[in-house]
């Protein structure tokens, strides 16, 4: 693999909206080739044309990284694409956040499924073609509740927790192979806190963001620093939250 991130393939969830969309931006901007996914066809497209127009280097697929077999596909997308697959950012997640006594089960079994399970599926797809290779990157993005939890946000918190430890351990199994590396951002402008379905939660994090919250450029920013040191370099965690952030 070059040191840089001209030329580079990079597949990355969560693309369409937020951190993954201003992290699709600026790659693009710095030469990467893109595979982009997420779920909703309409604001992928959108970010997609938009990079296009501007451009860059950008493919896309609908992705729903709770499916093992639909994360493979869009990493054999890139593969069919581009012909390698350099650096796989697991950037999907999701935050409905509430009380444990209100037993909003399902959205316990989605955060699961999306923040843990899909940062899994992910590294299952890549992880025989980095070996191949001999090169690669997993960027993994966790949260500052990898660090610390907070009331209202624990499974949340615990599947963010469990992502950090996995890519420790993966930075380990890894060897000379391929780089791990966790960014772990605090409160970020994105669309994140209008999924939560418990309005007070969702008033909370919605004044906390208008508030204190921090451009996604910031992120974008960290992920592009990791991918850019030369391949002995490793950058195992970011952490990037507001300076107001306790
Ligand atoms: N914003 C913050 O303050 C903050 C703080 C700490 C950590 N984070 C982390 O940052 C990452 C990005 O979040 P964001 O703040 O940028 O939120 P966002 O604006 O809501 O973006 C989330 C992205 O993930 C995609 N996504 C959600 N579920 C998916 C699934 N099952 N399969 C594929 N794609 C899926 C969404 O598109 P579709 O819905 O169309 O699939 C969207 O593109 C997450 O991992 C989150 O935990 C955010």
């Amino acid at each position: 693999m070059t040191a840089g991130i001209d030329g580079k393939v990079i597949v990355l969830t969560g693309a369409s909206s937020g951190i993954g969309a201003a992290t699709a931006r600026l790659l693009a901007a710095k030469g990467a080739r893109l595979m982009i996914g997420a779920r909703g066809q309409e604001r992928l497209s959108h970010i997609q044309n938009e990079i296009t127009a501007a451009g860059g280097i950008c493919q896309s697929q609908i992705v729903d990284v709770s499916d093992a077999a639909s994360v493979s596909a869009l990493v054999a997308a890139a593969l069919s694409a581009y012909g390698q697959v350099d650096v796989l950012i697991n950037n999907a997640g999701v935050m409905p956040i509430s009380m444990l006594d209100q037993l909003r089960v399902a959205e316990w079994d989605a955060m699961v499924d999306i923040n843990l399970k899909g940062v899994l599926y992910g590294v299952a797809a890549v992880l025989p073609i980095f070996r191949a290779q001999k090169s690669g990157h997993i960027i993994t993005t966790a949260s500052t509740a990898a660090h610390k939890t907070v009331a209202g946000q624990s499974v949340y918190s615990a599947t963010k927790f469990a992502v950090r430890a996995f890519c420790e351990g993966l930075r380990q199994e890894a060897g000379r192979d391929f780089r791990v590396t966790v960014i772990s951002p605090g409160m970020t402008q994105t669309a994140f806190a209008s999924h939560i379905t418990d309005p007070a939660m969702r008033e909370r994090l919605e004044k906390a963001g208008t508030d204190i919250a921090i451009s996604p450029d910031a992120l974008a920013r960290a992920m592009a620093f990791a991918i850019e040191q030369p391949d002995d370099v490793d950058v195992g965690e970011i952490i990037v939250r507001p300076t107001a952030q306790p």
